[in-house]
């Protein structure tokens, strides 16, 4: 029958659209992605708003037992739902590719995203170059990638939105400050000057909710203290003047 694919937005159960809460109430079955985000309102508060209860959906379901989601849609109507924006730094194309190929109408409904919630920094959204991520560093494996990404950036004058690990399962959330430690540690070893203490960030928590954004050297920002999840990080590039304006605001 039909997989709805819909966007719930980055904060709380206000944040879905209209459309998206018609098709939710429409629903048979409804599914909450949420491995790679996280809402900052409780499971409940959607039931009472959607009228119908949530089944969520971890990593292993959506991404080794999809079938499980994809036969139900066959000849029900199925909702799936995702917290931001449906393919907005998230893997849900191959859920889609799949409910196609199996014949199963897919119905999107788009939403809020931290790829576009950043704006509010005033930084150029055109100005951003490839998007990372930080992962926890393990004993065995320090991942470097975000540290080149920024290095990749910064030569073409583009600002770095970083975002960072979530262990759902574990109920753990990287915070700014676990990122600025883990990216200065990468410096210290690399030694190419590409995050220093003195580097310029951005850090803002809670984007869409109530939000803390401050803009300073990594050495200033290591002394916030930026609260609940979810953080992320941007290294800005080369700002034009309007944008070194609006960051002042976050100084
Ligand atoms: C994989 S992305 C999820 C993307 C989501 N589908 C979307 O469209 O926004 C999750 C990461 O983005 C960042 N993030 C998501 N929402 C955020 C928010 N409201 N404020 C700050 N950072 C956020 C965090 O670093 C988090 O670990």
């Amino acid at each position: 029958m039909t997989l709805y694919m819909i966007g719930i937005g980055l904060n709380n159960e206000k944040d879905i659209t209209v459309k998206g809460l018609e098709l939710v109430r429409k629903a048979d079955i409804i599914y909450l992605e949420n491995y790679t985000s996280k809402l900052s309102t409780s499971i409940k508060n959607l039931e009472k708003v959607y009228k119908k209860s949530v089944i969520l959906a971890n990593r292993d379901l959506v991404e080794k037992n999809a079938d499980e989601i994809l036969d139900k849609a066959k000849n029900k109507k199925v909702a799936f739902l995702i917290i931001g924006d449906v393919f907005s730094a998230t893997t849900h194309t191959d859920l889609m590719l799949r409910a196609k190929e199996k014949k199963i109408k897919v119905e999107i409904i788009n939403n809020a995203s931290i790829l576009t919630a950043v704006g509010i920094t005033g930084l150029e959204l055109y100005k951003f170059g490839k998007t990372t991520s930080i992962p926890y560093f393990e004993e065995s494996f320090k991942a470097e990638t975000p540290y080149n990404v920024i290095k990749d950036n910064q030569k073409l004058g583009l600002h770095t939105l970083v975002l960072l690990d979530i262990k759902a399962d574990e109920n753990r959330f990287m915070t700014i400050n676990e990122a600025l430690t883990q990216l200065l540690e990468i410096e210290k070893k690399r030694k190419e000057k590409v995050f220093t203490e003195q580097t310029k960030v951005i850090g803002c928590a809670r984007l869409g909710a109530n939000s803390k954004i401050k803009y300073g050297s990594a050495k200033e920002l290591l002394k916030e203290d930026f609260g609940k999840p979810l953080h992320c990080l941007i290294i800005p590039g080369k700002l034009h003047f309007i944008e070194e304006e609006a960051l002042q605001q976050y100084k």
